[in-house]
């Protein structure tokens, strides 16, 4: 099977991930939980993911905690930031796990920037909607459905300069493209441990610029006399045993991503997708393609449902995730709210050679259609 949907997690993880796992199941007792020598080894190990996430991410180790995915780390931070009917300024290329909750807090949600593989015009919109006076603002650094790159750097400027608290989405981004912690001046940035950080499901870092509001409360190792949670990161939002395997194994995902390096990533990554997008064009798919995309490539066949033409790919032996990939606003601004698309998601694993075999197999599926 060639594996192409990175963007909903990634599967062939590099090996030392899985010894990593299995290493942290034989020997890891409870962290912070006690004095004896498996409990101390996995208070050493969960650190030393956090220093690693911190060197990679550029901000201190105990301000990096762990939640189970990306989404659990966006309701922690807009929970902190956004009160019931607080105007919220959000990017049109939102997923879901974003704006669901600002929904259910009854936000006042400016969309601001619908044109894709626009930065301009993201920025425009952006401005505009924090002149007129915003309490926060969320982000998504990469569309997760049609790889378009936002300018977090320009967006991050533009709400310090107009004082406005912010999160980044870095789903699509972490560890494919440089992020800054420090010179973003974030107030939070949430992602996944299971996409472009190599670790298993069941993973993913919140990075902390500001102090939290907890979402779980209970045990954390530290300060148990006391009925509040603990004022100190990582504790005040680590409530309960932590997934030591599965940090184990994000632990050695990152180290592999550092030791490649995430510019030789992204670049495998553009490669494959604009090798792709130029097959995929060729055969007369619709491809949505520009400049400020990342690996990952959404296109349509006018004579095809986009679930139908994946399952095609997937007898083919081509895996992609095809429908409204859990954004409805970003296919509501590229227009294709009502058809979806299939989407191309490619990994640290691209080569010239899965984009080939993409466009091999279409071509299959289109001289077949005819018969
Ligand atoms: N949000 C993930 C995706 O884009 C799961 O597929």
């Amino acid at each position: 099977m060639i594996y192409l949907d990175h963007g909903a997690t990634t599967l062939h993880k590099p090996d030392s991930v899985r010894r990593a796992i299995n290493w942290a199941i034989e020997n890891c007792g409870n962290p912070g939980r006690g004095g004896h020598p498996a409990a101390v080894r996995a208070g050493e190990v969960v650190f030393r993911c956090r220093e690693q996430a911190g060197k990679l991410f550029s901000l201190p180790p105990e301000r990096v905690v762990f939640t189970s995915n990306c989404t659990h780390g966006l309701n922690i931070a807009i929970n902190t930031l956004v009160k019931p009917g607080c105007r919220v300024v959000i990017s049109g290329f939102e997923h879901n796990a974003v704006t669901r909750l600002l929904y259910a807090l009854k936000a006042q949600i400016t969309i601001a920037g619908r044109k894709l593989f626009d930065p301009e015009d993201t920025l425009e919109e952006f401005e505009a909607a924090l002149r007129r006076g915003q309490d926060a603002a969320v982000f998504t650094h990469v569309s997760n459905v049609f790889g378009y790159i936002l300018p977090v750097e320009k967006m991050a400027t533009l709400c310090r300069q107009y004082q406005v608290p912010f999160i980044i989405d870095a789903a699509q981004s972490a560890g494919s493209m440089e992020i800054n912690m420090e010179a973003l001046g974030a107030d939070f940035i949430a992602m996944p441990g299971h996409k472009g950080l190599l670790g298993p499901q069941g993973t993913g870092l919140l990075l902390c610029g500001r102090e939290p509001a907890p979402l779980l409360f209970g045990g954390t190792g530290s300060v148990s006399r006391q009925q509040e949670m603990p004022d100190f990161l990582p504790d005040r939002l680590e409530a309960g045993t932590v997934n030591v395997p599965g940090i184990c194994g994000l632990c050695a995902g990152m180290e592999y991503v550092a030791k490649t390096g995430v510019q030789k990533i992204a670049r495998r990554e553009m490669q494959a997708k604009n090798a792709a997008a130029r097959g995929l064009q060729k055969l007369g798919f619709e491809v949505f393609a520009g400049e400020n995309q990342s690996g990952v490539l959404s296109f349509l066949h006018p004579a095809w449902d986009c679930e139908e033409l994946a399952g095609a790919f997937a007898q083919r032996g081509i895996a992609m995730r095809a429908g409204l990939h859990c954004a409805p606003t970003a296919h509501e601004s590229a227009g294709t709210l009502e058809t979806g698309t299939v989407r191309a998601s490619f990994g640290h694993d691209a080569s010239i050679g899965q984009a080939n075999a993409l466009a091999q197999a279409a071509s299959r599926i289109l001289s077949h259609q005819k018969k």
